[in-house]
């Protein structure tokens, strides 16, 4: 079994509906009442939660965004490539690693409202990365891009919507 596989066993790691495999490592027993929350997240959220996220280069993490920040924690493998896109339509990239004196970064914040995705940078490899984000995660605050949708929303980034959407 490769090393990936391996992770992915060891770690209990499952399916995530944007590509990839996930397990959620820390969700906080306290918890913010939804009307001390801003109003797009909808019911009450915990403090902050934490996720183990591992990506193959044979797959990707499709454009999605969600209500909040999240910080990426690079953990172990090749380098990994964020793509984002701002809402008012910049895109740009960063990679995250740990060759930190040639332009790799340990950590990276997405903003939250951004939309993005993530592309391992070596082929037959694996990243496996720390996703934190607060409030803590909730599937109500995830959007998953719809192809055509983003592309009537930002045509000018054809290429890259097109391979990092699922249909
Ligand atoms: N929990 C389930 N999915 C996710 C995700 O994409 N990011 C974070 N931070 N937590 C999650």
């Amino acid at each position: 079994m490769n090393r990936a596989d391996l992770l992915i066993q060891e770690l209990n790691l499952a399916p995530h509906p944007e590509g990839g495999y996930f397990k959620e490592t820390y969700r906080s027993s306290g918890i913010i009442i939804n009307h001390n929350l801003p109003i797009e997240f909808k019911g009450n959220r915990c403090y902050s939660t934490s996720i183990y996220f591992l990506l193959t280069s044979e797959d990707f993490s499709a454009f999605h965004k969600i209500n909040q920040d999240e910080v990426w924690h690079f953990h172990e493998g090749a380098s990994i490539r964020i793509h984002q896109i701002s809402p008012d339509g910049i895109y740009s990239s960063v990679v995250l690693g740990n060759d930190v004196l040639h332009n790799q970064q340990f950590q990276h914040v997405v903003p939250a409202n951004y939309w993005f995705g993530a592309t391992v940078e070596n082929s037959n490899s694996y990243t496996l990365v720390g996703c934190t984000v607060s409030p803590g995660f909730d599937f109500k605050d995830f959007t998953l891009a719809n192809r055509k949708d983003l592309l009537q929303e930002f045509p000018q980034h054809t290429h890259i919507i097109t391979k990092l959407t699922k249909a």
